[in-house]
């Protein structure tokens, strides 16, 4: 058993306080991603469970047993860093045996193990090359291979894969969540990458600037974020967010204007805004219709076509869109030859498809959302 219970942890380097208010239960047997921009405090969280960096305030409990100032190599712990730091004068074999040697494993046992994991992995046929010998992507699978052989109830993940070419990383990515079927181990993986974090992920934390912003499995973090930031992270290609006034807020769902004078309908429980408010409003790219769904005279979208990306199945319109940061971004299932730089396009959002955040970030609650559970 190897539940990771985090509460109340903080850490600070000098006056740089880089984690606070911790609270995070990762369950026996869980896949958990750590997911957040870069600096956010996600490895050195995870070091502070290997017990490789102090902890500062708070408790850390592995498995039910408080595990503040227990010693790293007694954590029944392995971890996995993006720098797969292999021994070089050692063969694979030796690299991935070289723990169970300290451990006073017979040499039989120790073999069978190491054949065993190197099967799993696919790389038996590599066990008596040095690590020289070897591309990125077989030397993470020694790396990896050499943390499976201990066969410990937690596994800890630096973002493993972000070393490798853009095809392998997904190969590893759809072997990583067999072994953790395989070995049901307890899984903690940090990533930058939101694509790895949803595919990977049973349940995903959001970082950002020390803090856990939401965790979830990845459909409710993507369906019901809790706020701008979380909303803005994952999706590809974000979730488009503009800036609105409230024009009328009720139970059943607010009316906004946005910066070109479009009125937007959005099925959000509007009971803590007044007219006058602004907000945040959010579409998603892959929510906005070419074609009229809406059935009302609202929630139509003026823009300008910037450029078009082509995928062959599908294509993302950027277009210029008033008062907007970034450039609007629409997805279409199909791909739509004709668009040209500059045309005028008229969009269309369906009110329960579009979010508001208000003015300090936080969602508000969607209707669909209340009625669905
Ligand atoms: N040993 C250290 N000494 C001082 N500051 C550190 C140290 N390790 C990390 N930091 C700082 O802590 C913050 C979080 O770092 P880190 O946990 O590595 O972020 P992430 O893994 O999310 O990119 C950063 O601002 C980083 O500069
Ligand atoms: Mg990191």
């Amino acid at each position: 058993m190897a539940d990771v219970k985090l509460q109340q942890l903080a850490k600070s380097y000098g006056k740089n306080q880089v984690l606070r208010q911790i609270d995070l239960h990762i369950q026996n047997g869980e896949f958990m991603v750590f997911v957040g921009p870069s600096g956010c405090g996600k490895s050195t969280l995870l070091r502070m469970i290997a017990g490789l960096e102090s902890i500062d305030e708070g408790e850390l409990f592995i498995g039910g047993v408080r595990s503040n100032d227990i010693p790293p190599a007694q954590r029944g712990l392995a971890m996995v860093f993006q720098s797969y730091a292999l021994y070089p004068h050692m063969t694979v074999f030796e690299n991935m045996a070289f723990s169970l040697t300290l451990s006073k494993m017979s040499k039989a046992e120790i073999a069978s193990t190491v054949e065993r994991t190197a099967e799993a992995l696919q790389i038996t046929h590599l066990l008596e090359r040095k690590p020289r010998d070897l591309s990125g992507g077989q030397r993470q699978r020694v790396a990896i291979g050499r943390a499976i052989v201990r066969q410990p109830s937690l596994f800890l993940f630096d973002e493993p894969l972000s070393n490798l070419d853009a095809s392998l990383r997904v190969q590893m990515r759809i072997e990583l969540s067999k072994m953790h079927r395989e070995l049901q181990s307890t899984m903690i993986y940090v990533t930058h990458d939101q694509v790895e974090a949803m595919t990977l992920g049973q349940r995903i934390a959001v970082f950002n600037g020390g803090i856990i912003e939401q965790v979830g499995t990845p459909l409710t973090l993507y369906e019901h974020p809790a706020n701008v930031f979380v909303a803005g992270f994952l999706g590809t290609p974000k979730m488009n967010l503009l800036a609105a006034t409230v024009m009328d807020a009720e139970r059943q769902g607010v009316l906004v204007q946005l910066a070109d004078g479009c009125l937007l309908q959005i099925q959000v429980d509007g009971r803590s805004l007044r007219i006058g408010d602004h907000v945040t409003v959010g579409i998603r790219a892959e929510h906005i219709k070419l074609e009229d769904t809406t059935q009302t005279s609202t929630n139509r979208l003026q823009v300008d076509v910037n450029f078009v990306e082509h995928l062959g199945d599908s294509c993302i319109v950027y277009a210029n869109f008033p008062g907007a940061e970034n450039l609007f971004a629409a997805k279409f299932s199909a791909e739509i030859p004709q668009l040209r730089p500059s045309q005028k396009l008229t969009l269309y959002a369906a009110a329960e498809h579009c979010y508001a955040f208000d003015t300090t970030g936080n969602a508000l609650p969607r209707l669909s959302a209340l009625s669905a559970r």
